[in-house]
C-alpha cells in the first residue's frame, strides 16, 4: 500500500507548501479545505498523487464524511496526519467578542481535535502512526491584541504533549511545530501591492535575529522531518521553533 498523508489546510500558505514537501517525497497527499479551486491549484503540484477532500472543519457532516471516506481507504496506509488549518483574529480584550473566540476555537482547536480522535483508533490498528500540530511562537510567547489565537495555540501544545504521552505505548508520534511570522495570505500584508509590503516587511525585519520573515516552504521542510515515520523516528512531544529566533527577542 502507498504511504499517505493528511494535511488540513492545505489550500494556501503552509498547509500547500507542506503537501508539495510530502508529495516530493513519495507520499500521496489528502488535502482538505474550504476552497476546491485552490485544493485543485495544490493537487496539480503533489508529484505523488492527490485527492481533494473538501469542506469545512466546523461543519461536522461533512467533516466526518471525509474522514470516514479517506479512514476507509485500502488503496493507501496513512501514515501521517498534518493539523494545519487555522484562522487569525486581532483584537483588544474588549472588542473579543464570543464569536471571535468561538470561531478561534471551533478552527483552531476542536478542528484538529476531532481529525485527531478520528485518526488515534486508525492509527493504533496499523501499528503506529504520526500527527504534526501546527502551532505558533505565540502559543508560547503571546503579542497584545492576539487573546483567541494565542490561548488556542497554548493549548495546542499542551494537548500535543498530552496526545504524545497517550500515544507513545502504541507508536503514535505526536509533535508541534510552532512558526513565527511566514509570508502566507492569513496575515493583511502579504496582499498588499509589492511597494507597501516590502514597506511592512522592512518593519518587521528587526523582530527576528535572522532578519526576516519566513516562507511556506521553511516551515514545510520542518513538519515533513517531523512527520515522516524514519527521519524522525525517535522524536515524540516535541514543540520546534522554526520562527528566525523571534520567541529569543
Ligand atoms: N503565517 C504565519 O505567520 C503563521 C505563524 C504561526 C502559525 N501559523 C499557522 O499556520 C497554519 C496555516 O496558516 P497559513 O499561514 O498557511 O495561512 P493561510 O494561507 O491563510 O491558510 C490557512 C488554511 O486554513 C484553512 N482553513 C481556514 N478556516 C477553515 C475552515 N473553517 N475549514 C477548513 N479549512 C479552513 C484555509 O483553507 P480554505 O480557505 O480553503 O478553507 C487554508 O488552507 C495556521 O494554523 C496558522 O495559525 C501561521
Amino acid at each position: 500500500m502507498k504511504k499517505a498523508v493528511v494535511i488540513t489546510g492545505a489550500s494556501s500558505g503552509i498547509g500547500a507548501a507542506t503537501a508539495i514537501e510530502f508529495g516530493k517525497n513519495g507520499y500521496f497527499t489528502y488535502l482538505m479545505g474550504r476552497n476546491k479551486e485552490r485544493l485543485q491549484g495544490v493537487a496539480l503540484k503533489c508529484r505523488s498523487g492527490a485527492s481533494i477532500m473538501s469542506c469545512d472543519m466546523t461543519d461536522l457532516p461533512a467533516l466526518n464524511k471525509r474522514l470516514n471516506e479517506i479512514l476507509s481507504t485500502s488503496i493507501h496506509r496513512v501514515e501521517v496526519l498534518v493539523n494545519n488549518a487555522g484562522i487569525f483574529d486581532v483584537h483588544t480584550t474588549e472588542t473579543g467578542t464570543d464569536e471571535i473566540w468561538q470561531k478561534e476555537f471551533e478552527v483552531n482547536l476542536m478542528g484538529s481535535v476531532r481529525v485527531a480522535r478520528a485518526f488515534f483508533p486508525y492509527f493504533k490498528q496499523h501499528g503506529g502512526g504520526s500527527i504534526v500540530n501546527v502551532s505558533s511562537t505565540l502559543g508560547m510567547k503571546p503579542s497584545a491584541n492576539t487573546g483567541a489565537y494565542s490561548a488556542m495555540k497554548a493549548a495546542m501544545i499542551n494537548w500535543t504533549q498530552s496526545m504524545a504521552l497517550e500515544g507513545g505505548p502504541f507508536n503514535i508520534r505526536v509533535n508541534c511545530v510552532a512558526p513565527g511570522i511566514v509570508d502566507t495570505p492569513i496575515h493583511g500584508f502579504h496582499s498588499l501591492e509589492e511597494s507597501k509590503k516590502g514597506e511592512a516587511l522592512e518593519k518587521m525585519k528587526d523582530l527576528q535575529p535572522l532578519g526576516r520573515i519566513g516562507t511556506p516552504q521553511e516551515i514545510a521542510r520542518s513538519i515533513y522531518f517531523l512527520g515522516d515515520n524514519e527521519l524522525s523516528s525517535w522524536t515524540t512531544g516535541a514543540v520546534l521553533a522554526v520562527d528566525g529566533g523571534i520567541n529569543l527577542k
